[in-house]
């Protein structure tokens, strides 16, 4: 097995709502848009799957799941299935969507962006969005440009191939042709964490995973003017 990583702590951890503001910001953003019944919505890279059952139980939407991770999977599944939430899952890459285009009123991604193909994946969500339809994302950011030393140390213990600042999101998300593009900063920065944290321990879990819970803590607290946060909301 390679290094642990990032990913594998909060898959084993079973970090629900694992985004900055956690499902407390996540209800907030969902309240300023029209989501019915009729709604249709992808949440990209769902983790243990809090926000596509919150989707699934107030609105009584369709909603649709995308993961990667196995692990992750699971946990989103035994959730639907615990609390009888007809959400559908698909284990695969928000890079390349298994869904026809024009399918989703709504594509949601917390915290998932910042860490695949940014170009790639925002094409991805664009495609499968209905014309009309709403991209919204929670998405890491930074708020000045790095130093090469810091912004190595960022990419490498998170996997990231880029780091962008608030500018860098809304030229990209205008190449890719969204419209109404709003990029917004909150006031609560990532050093003040997530108020509602949740956790669905794996039954087995290597404790070398304590030291990547602490490293990212470290690296919340280290760069805490810097490493922040935005919201993210556009039209197709
Ligand atoms: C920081 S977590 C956020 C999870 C969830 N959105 C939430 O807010 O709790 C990032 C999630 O993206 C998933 N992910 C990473 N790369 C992915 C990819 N290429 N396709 C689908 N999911 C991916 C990870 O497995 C992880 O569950």
């Amino acid at each position: 097995m390679g290094a642990l990583t990032y990913f594998d702590f909060l898959a084993k951890f079973g970090v629900g709502g694992a985004h900055p503001g956690g499902i407390i910001l996540t209800k907030e953003l969902l309240a300023n848009e029209k989501i019915t019944n009729q709604s249709h919505i992808l949440d990209a890279g769902c983790g243990t799957g809090q926000t596509a059952a919150f989707l699934a139980q107030q609105y009584q939407a369709n909603v649709t799941g995308v993961e990667i991770n196995p692990i992750m999977i699971e946990k989103a599944k035994n959730r639907f299935e615990t609390m009888k939430l007809p959400v559908q899952l698909i284990q695969g890459s928000v890079e390349e969507i298994p869904s026809a285009a024009n399918s989703f009123d709504f594509v949601l991604s917390e915290s998932v962006l910042a860490f695949v193909n940014k170009p790639k994946t925002l094409k991805e969500f664009y495609r499968v969005l209905k014309k009309g339809g709403r991209f919204i994302a929670n998405e890491m950011t930074i708020n000045q440009k790095l130093s090469m030393q810091e912004e190595q140390e960022i990419k490498q213990f998170y996997a990231l191939d880029s780091l962008l600042l608030e500018e860098d999101w809304k030229e990209l998300l205008e190449k890719t042709g969204y419209k109404n593009i709003e990029v917004k900063k909150q006031k609560q920065s990532l050093a003040e964490g997530n108020h509602a944290p949740e956790f669905n321990f794996s039954a087995n879990f290597e404790p070398e995973l304590f030291a990547i819970f602490n490293m990212h803590a470290n690296m919340v607290l280290k760069y805490q003017d810097i490493l922040s946060y935005r919201i993210i909301t556009c039209t197709k």
